[in-house]
């Protein structure tokens, strides 16, 4: 199984544990550190609505928290025939945390695609602005 394949996987694993009563849209995502270990999530819904957190972060979250820091691949999940791309939260997190990783989006179908942060993330606000 490629690297890619590998991280498709462990997104479509995390998504079965989705929380996802209230919008029914099921997201994985898996995080690939540098170490090679590989860190998924999956949405964490509320219903207060706005406390939900998205599969991405909860990954990122789940990394930082186990004290990996540098990372080169996320992936993201759905069950959807457009690939969803990272939220804009989620894309300020993964700036924070990866830089310019590369983020393979993929549907249950096999459909995949592979983008750069800097392309869905071109003028960032980071640490360089402090
Ligand atoms: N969601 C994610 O988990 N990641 C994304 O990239 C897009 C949106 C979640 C948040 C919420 O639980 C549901 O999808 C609908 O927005």
């Amino acid at each position: 199984m490629s690297e890619y394949e590998l991280l498709i996987s462990a997104a479509r694993q995390a998504r079965e544990n989705a929380h996802a009563p209230y919008s029914n849209f099921r997201v994985g995502a898996a995080l690939r550190a540098t170490s090679g270990r590989i860190f998924g999530g999956c949405n964490v819904e509320n219903a207060t609505y706005g406390l939900t957190v998205c599969a991405e972060r909860i990954a990122i979250f789940k990394a930082i928290s186990e004290g990996e820091r540098g990372f080169n691949a996320i992936s993201v999940v759905t069950d959807t025939d457009t690939l969803t791309p990272p939220c804009g939260a989620c894309r300020q997190l993964i700036w924070e945390f990866c830089g310019d990783v590369s983020v393979i989006l993929a549907n249950l179908k096999g459909k995949v695609e592979v983008i750069q942060m800097k392309v869905l993330f071109p003028k960032p606000f980071d640490s360089s602005n402090l």
